[in-house]
Order: structure tokens, then sequence, then C-alpha cells
């Protein structure tokens, strides 16, 4: 276990903001992050993932513990399932690879996704009608505060729209080291309703795709729509989907009648936030080197040298202008630190 000083975040933060870490430690193994966690160099510990969720603001004043637990391992298999044991620091695209590969379904909506398979139950990552929470087990955790093992079951995590308890109820008390999946491998669940994948595989003319269809058209429409993290720094969507009520609804919809929105329930509507921000003038906009991109309107951008201070800046008035015009409050998807 090596503990580093003043460490520059900058190659560790999808967005490519650059703050530093007071101290910093990467963990390799459960017994590292015990002694770490044990070590007292700081009170505050920040957990640091794959780093695809956050927009750093400052520099981090902690012990920052980069998760880097690898290795994935089949737990059980009968003819139509498997569980698989998967560890926190896997790349969560390399692992949806991992699983076309061995042809076992269920994650090939969410190709592509960046971040670490530690870090996508914390905001339930979803996409093309699945969601993580369709494809979990449990999922095995150390109490930051006593390092006792936890198991979480999904029941106990209290899965919801890009959010679970380890964003809310317990944020912060817990470090996920490994999560169980369950796969199918036989028969597998495709989901290949949601609008865009649907035309995408018109495109090749396929009727009963292969799961590792499925992921390439996912690619594909990604590709065209998200910047690259790796080109330009981006934190995927910025922003949540926001849900209004019925009443909220019906004024909205008579005002903007060609809006898009997805029914919930009699009660509560949910309305693309990428469209209100592409309505309020501020889609493919750049300002400085922060932007919103110009394909999709939930993702802001740093062109090269932008501080989080105005990427944040940046989305504050993006709030203020959806609110002055639609009268809908649109909050962040990613963490602010
Ligand atoms: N739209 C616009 N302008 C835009 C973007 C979208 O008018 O600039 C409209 C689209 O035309 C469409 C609707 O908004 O009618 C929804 O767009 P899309 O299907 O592209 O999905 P989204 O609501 O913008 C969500 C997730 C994405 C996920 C896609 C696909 C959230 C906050 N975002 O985006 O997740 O990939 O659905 O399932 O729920 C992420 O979380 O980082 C992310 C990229």
């Amino acid at each position: 276990m090596h503990i580093e000083e003043h460490k520059s975040l900058r190659d560790y933060n999808t967005f490519n903001i650059q703050a530093t870490a007071r101290y910093f430690c990467s963990i390799g193994s459960i017994q590292d992050l015990k002694l770490a966690l044990q070590s007292n160099i700081h009170p505050d510990i920040f957990i640091l993932g794959g780093g695809s969720n956050m927009l750093l603001t400052k520099n981090i004043e902690a012990l920052v513990l980069h998760i880097n637990l690898k290795g994935i391992k089949i737990i059980s298999e009968d003819k139509n399932s498997v569980v698989l044991n998967v560890m926190a620091g896997e790349n969560w695209h390399e692992f949806v690879q991992y699983c076309i590969n061995n042809d076992y379904g269920g994650v090939e909506n969410l190709s592509l996704i960046p971040g670490n398979v530690g870090t996508a139950p914390i905001q339930n990552i979803g996409a093309y009608g699945v969601e993580l929470k369709d494809v979990f087990l449990d999922c095995n955790t150390l109490s930051i505060e006593n390092q006792f093992e936890k198991k979480f079951t999904k029941e106990e995590c209290n899965f919801a729209y890009r959010n679970s308890i380890f964003k809310d109820q317990i944020k912060g008390k817990y470090i996920i080291t490994s999560v169980n999946f369950k796969l199918t491998k036989s028969d597998h669940k495709k989901i290949i309703d949601y609008g865009s994948i649907k035309d995408e595989l018109k495109k090749i003319n396929s009727h009963s795709p292969s799961i590792k269809e499925i992921s390439e058209a996912v690619i594909r429409i990604r590709e065209s729509k998200l910047p690259n993290p790796k080109k330009i720094g981006n934190s995927g969507s910025f922003f949540k989907n926001p849900t209004i009520n019925n009443i909220q609804f019906e004024k909205f919809n008579k005002k903007f009648p060609k809006a898009p929105f997805y029914k919930l329930s009699e009660f509560e509507f949910k309305i693309p936030a990428g469209w209100l921000i592409e309505k309020s003038g501020f889609k493919g906009q750049r300002f400085g080197d922060t932007g919103v991109h110009k394909n999709q309107a939930l993702v802001l951008v740093n062109y090269g040298n932008a501080s989080g201070k105005e990427i944040l800046e940046l989305a504050e008035k993006i709030q203020t202008k959806v609110k002055k015009d639609f009268n809908i409050l649109i909050e962040p998807e990613v963490n602010i630190v």
C-alpha cells in the first residue's frame, strides 16, 4: 500500500478537470483497503471509482481511495443462467464485452457506459430500457467506519431512477468491493423496442438480433450522440430527466404540445431534460472552454482547460433559463464535489 501526496486527479475524472487529492492511494486488494482505512492519515475518506459521474470543483482535502480491485469469477451456473462475481474496479464496458463474448445476456443495452462496476449500483446506471437493477443480485461492501464486511441484497439497495441507498440514506458510509450479477445463458430477454435501437436494428435488417448485435447497435447510437470522454471531457448526462405531476403536465402539454414525455403513472410524467435544454437555446453553445454538446444537450463538456467551477456556473445558468422558460427545475445527475 503506497500513499501519495498532492496527487493530480486530472487522469482520474472523465471531465478532465484539474484538481488534486491531499492524499491518494490506489487499492488493489481488500487487505490494502482495510489498511488504508486504518491508516488515520486524514479524518476524511473520499472514494474514487471510474470518475465518470463527478464534477470536481475544488481540491479534495481527504485520503482519496482509488478502487482498483480486479477480477471476474463464476459463482454458480446452470443451463439457463450464470451468477458472476465482479470486483468493483473492473471497467464497466470491458465487463459488458466479457459477457457478450461468453454469450451471457442482460447487460448488452448498457454497452459503452463509462465508469466502473463498483460505482454502477450507486446511481443504478441505465440506458435503452435496461437498468443495472435488472441484472443485479447483491453486492459486497466494507464499512468505512469499522471495516466490517456487509452484503446488500437487491431489496436493501432501494434502487430507483438514477438512485439507490448508496446515493441517499447511507451515502459515504460503505465501499462497494464487488457486485454479483445474474445473467442469462439461453432465452435471452432482449429489450429492443426502445425507439433508437429499433431504428438501428432495422438498418441491419435483423428481426431476431443476437446480444452481440444489440450491443453493437447501442455502441453505434452512443458514439453518434455522446462525446468520447477520451477526446472531450464529459460526464455523460449532466442532468436527470425531471418528473412533474399531472397538474403541471397538463399546463406544460397545452403550451408545448410537441414536447416528448414519458407517462410514469396517472399522476407523474417525465420530461427529457435534453429537450428542455435544447429549446432553451443552449445546445451546441460554447462558453470559454465549457459547452453544451452539439448532439445531446444533456451533456456538458470540457473542451480543454475548463475548471469545475466554470462547468458548474454553466449548469446553473442552464437551470435558471429552463426554470424561467418552462417552470421546471432540472437537477444534476453527477455528483458535485
Ligand atoms: N432530446 C432533444 N434534444 C437533445 C437530447 C434529447 O430534444 O439534445 C429529446 C430526444 O429527441 C428524445 C428525448 O429527448 O425525444 C429523449 O432522448 P434520448 O432517448 O436520447 O434519451 P435521454 O432522455 O436524453 C437518457 C439517459 C441516458 C441514456 C439514454 C438512452 C438520463 C438522464 N439520461 O437520455 O443516459 O443513455 O436515455 O436510454 O436518464 C447517462 O446517464 O449518462 C446517459 C447518457
